[in-house]
């Protein structure tokens, strides 16, 4: 009876230690707990999966036995010593955690995810208990367990609801749920227009009649929801500090006075803004889109006219600055617009990459060091026959033929390509930068170069193009650098030129 009792007590003991530790510890401190703290207490992330496997392993040890005759083996008491001790150092992980750095998660609901940690945590440990003592007595009493044991499982499941509400905030579980789902648990139906977001229908800025607005909503909120709210917000609350309330964001965090009504200078979130870019202070932190000039003229002079809550546009007198300012606002509808056609871009360029990429893994090893992708992620590919000059010919241009549509630059200065090579470069329409300096070009290769609408610099130094012949580029309205240093081009095919081309540079000499 021995081991039992030992047991007994040292379970006592550490349900009544987990009970008392947040009233022993107090309000987490303001400026946390030291580095190494943190450090540990972000293995509590890790850790935590280790006693939800446990419990689980017992459920279905459990749920097993129920069906069958064999005697109680001693396999669920393993299990459940592991899901109570993982148990207890996840709690005791999380507290460290939360401690340390107190101002990064939502205050009530961290809370909330501590104490149901606690509780989880104490109830794995009687259920612990009280199963060692459901053996001893050859199953009697087994009714407790199991409402212990359903009992934890049911604490563990809303716990960690929180926890994953406190990582990822507070809708990442119901975010993309589907409105039948949203109907079942009560949640407000998603609209279909809403998009990925989750169909937030907040007032837009041109719902209304400009001086319908109200500076506070319409346009002060989607600046800061823009470039303060996500470190700032419900789950979220650096230096304590959340925005997306008007009543906090006028209170503060830490230092206070997020908005003095009226005080622009003594408003922290103006002294924040206004901080040189490079201050560890600047808001919003390194790193982060800062706020443009019209931004921060809007939000003083919001505050300066007293940082009314529902003030509108008509009611306050704005100057000419001001005015300037407001049409600087990029309505939201433009914004999202702006930013899924920026994503569409980087789609369809990796896409293009994609398809270029095998091409030009296999031409880099017949052209060493001269093929190249112009950047890291673009699907641009620059070519230089700078090493070959002599030795690169049409027949090699043509073995370019695949890559050559998503050519950005090529140089083939002083090689033997002729007019007939040059054809090639048809399909090149996204070429900017041609180098084609002494080569054997004539007029009749400047067709093809005619039609290469993205040109931007083209260099002809030193071929055979006459005045005539020059004149075909009239056509290139991109072209802003044309180099035409001893050919037969004169004086007057450069004047007959330029009146084509105005925007165009035409270089005569070095
Ligand atoms: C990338 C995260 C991030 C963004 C974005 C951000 N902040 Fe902060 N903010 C912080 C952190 C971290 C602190 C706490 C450290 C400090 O006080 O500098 C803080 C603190 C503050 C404080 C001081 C709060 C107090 O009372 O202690 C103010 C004011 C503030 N931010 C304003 C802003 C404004 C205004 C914006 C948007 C223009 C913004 N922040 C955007 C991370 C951010």
């Amino acid at each position: 009876m021995k081991g039992p009792v030992f047991l007994t007590l040292i379970g006592l003991v550490v349900i009544a230690a987990l009970a008392i530790l947040p009233f022993w510890a107090g309000p987490p401190p303001e400026e946390g707990l030291p580095d190494m703290a943190k450090f540990i207490g972000r293995f509590h992330p890790v850790l935590l999966h280790l006693p939800i496997g446990m419990l689980l392993l017992v459920l279905a040890l459990e749920t097993g036995r129920l069906f069958s005759k064999r005697k109680p083996g001693s396999s669920t008491q393993v299990a459940m010593f592991f899901a109570a001790a993982s148990a207890v150092v996840a709690v005791l992980l999380g507290f460290v955690l939360y401690y340390s750095m107190p101002g990064d998660y939502g205050q009530e609901l961290a809370e909330r995810h501590l104490n149901g940690g606690i509780i989880f945590a104490c109830g794995t440990v009687a259920a612990f208990v009280v199963k060692v003592w459901v053996d001893v007595a050859d199953g009697r009493g087994a009714w407790f367990f199991w409402l212990l044991l359903l009992g934890s499982s049911g604490v563990m499941g809303y716990a960690s609801h929180d926890g994953a509400s406190l990582t990822h905030g507070e809708d990442y579980l119901t975010k993309y749920a589907p409105n039948e789902v949203r109907k079942l648990i009560g949640l407000p139906i998603k609209e279909e227009k809403g998009g990925k977001d989750g169909g937030g229908s907040k007032p837009t800025a041109d719902a209304k009649p400009p001086a319908e607005q109200v500076v506070y909503t319409d346009i002060i909120v989607p600046i800061l929801e823009q470039k303060c709210y996500s470190c700032h917000n419900a789950d979220k609350q650096k230096g304590k500090y959340r925005m997306d309330e008007y009543d906090l964001l006028v209170k503060g965090g830490k230092e206070g006075d997020g908005i003095v009504h009226g005080k622009v200078d003594d408003s922290n979130i103006v002294v924040r803004m206004d901080l040189p870019e490079d201050d560890d202070e600047h808001m919003p932190p390194e790193g982060k889109k800062d706020l443009a000039p019209h931004e921060v003229v809007l939000i003083k002079w919001w505050i300066d006219k007293g940082a009314s809550k529902d003030a509108k546009l008509a009611d306050l007198e704005a100057p000419d600055a001001v005015k300037e300012a407001l049409g600087k606002v990029v309505p939201p509808e433009v914004l999202a617009a702006q930013k899924a056609a920026a994503e569409g871009e980087i789609k369809k360029s990796a896409e293009k990459r994609e398809s270029v990429k095998v091409d030009v893994e296999r031409l880099r090893k017949e052209f060493p060091a001269a093929l190249n992708f112009e950047s890291q992620a673009s699907s641009g590919v620059t070519f230089t026959a700078v090493s070959m000059r002599k030795d690169f010919g049409d027949d090699d241009l043509a073995k370019l033929a695949p890559v050559l549509p998503a050519m950005v630059s090529l140089d083939l200065s002083s090689c033997t390509v002729t007019d007939q090579g040059v054809k090639l470069l048809e399909s090149a329409d996204e070429l900017r930068s041609l180098r084609l300096a002494e080569t054997a070009l004539t007029d009749a290769g400047l067709d093809a170069l005619a039609k290469l609408s993205n040109l931007e610099s083209l260099n002809l130094y030193g071929t055979p193009v006459t005045n005539q012949g020059v004149l075909k580029l009239a056509a290139l309205p991109n072209l802003k650098k044309l180099y035409l240093w001893q050919t037969r081009v004169d004086a007057a095919g450069v004047e007959a030129l330029k009146a084509k081309l105005p925007n165009c540079e035409i270089i005569m000499g070095l």
